[in-house]
């Protein structure tokens, strides 16, 4: 069977250790066309941007034929289902597949139905989102000297984050000294107890002695009866900015998945300021995707 990339619970410390690495050179040297003969197929049934573009530059950096598949013109339309649909490419020769769904659980479906091709989670519903988590502590590596000695916050919305919750379980096994939760109620999940989480509903409480925060979207998307949840308070609550940032060590470093939105989960001066490494995220997430590719 091929060797799927589904979840971040699958990797041991030592495996992301060597993912990372591996990444890490990636960012320094130029690549080889280790995949030079493969075909790479992209499909993406929710909306992105960074994932999609990245995974398409990582496969192309190491000579890797893209097939981006539009889905919206697929035969899908025509009532064919997904497992056919992935069956057929892999008939064709396609050797992974890079694919975002917004349903838990399908990506496993599809990869049952897979004897050749490998499947990499590109964002699962609230699921899971691995490559993302694994770009998150490349980046927190290249600033901080152990995960053993760290108090990563992650506030907003963490019940609907495939980001969050593929970093909870990657902090976890990283084994960082505090993992705080930072959220009112309605936005937290029910499990957070297996990642040894410590919640907080009050923002200056949870970000005292903080060196990593990050910051997430509030996924309308996904919320149940989105109508009633009042954006204003949660901002005046949550919201980081300058003022809020002050409260966390003074050498935090500040982290969102993107994509933002600016003036509500974090302020511009924040986010284009001298703590954030929101971009800097976004390159490693190139060569994380190029190790994942690789591995
Ligand atoms: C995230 C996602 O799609 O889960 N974005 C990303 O991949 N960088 C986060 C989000 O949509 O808020």
């Amino acid at each position: 069977m091929p060797n799927h990339f589904l979840s971040t619970q699958d990797l041991s410390c030592t495996q992301i250790h060597a993912l990372l690495d591996t990444a890490e050179n990636y960012l320094h040297s130029p690549p080889l066309p280790t995949l030079s003969g493969q075909w790479v197929a992209t499909v993406f049934f929710e909306p992105s941007t960074r994932t999609r573009c990245s995974f398409t530059m990582a496969a192309r950096r190491l000579g890797a034929e893209v097939l981006p598949l539009d889905v919206t013109y697929s035969s899908m339309q025509k009532g064919e289902a997904i497992v056919d649909l992935f069956a057929n490419l892999q008939a064709m020769g396609c050797d992974q597949f890079v694919i975002r769904h917004g349903e838990n659980g399908m990506l496993r479906q599809i990869a049952d139905y897979c004897q050749t091709a490998r499947v990499i989670n590109a964002g699962e519903g609230s699921n899971e989102h691995p490559t993302q988590a694994l770009l998150d502590m490349l980046t927190i590596r290249r600033h901080k000297a152990n995960f053993t000695d760290l108090t990563v916050a992650i506030v907003g919305d963490v019940l609907h984050s495939r980001v969050a919750r593929s970093d909870l379980f990657t902090l976890h096994t990283l084994g960082v000294k505090e993992i705080r939760l930072i959220a009112p109620s309605c936005l937290l999940p029910n499990d957070s107890e297996q990642f040894n989480a410590v919640v907080f509903d009050n923002l200056a409480e949870g970000l005292a002695n903080v060196d990593v925060i990050i910051t997430l979207r509030l996924q309308k998307e996904r919320m149940r009866g989105v109508e009633a949840f009042d954006v204003e308070a949660f901002v005046n609550a949550y919201q980081i900015n300058s003022k809020t940032l002050r409260l966390a060590k003074p050498d935090v470093m500040v982290m969102h998945p993107g994509p933002l939105n600016r003036g509500i989960e974090l302020t511009s001066e924040v986010a284009d300021g001298p703590h954030s490494v929101i971009l800097e995220q976004v390159k490693c997430g190139v060569a994380v995707r190029m190790a994942v590719l690789s591995c």
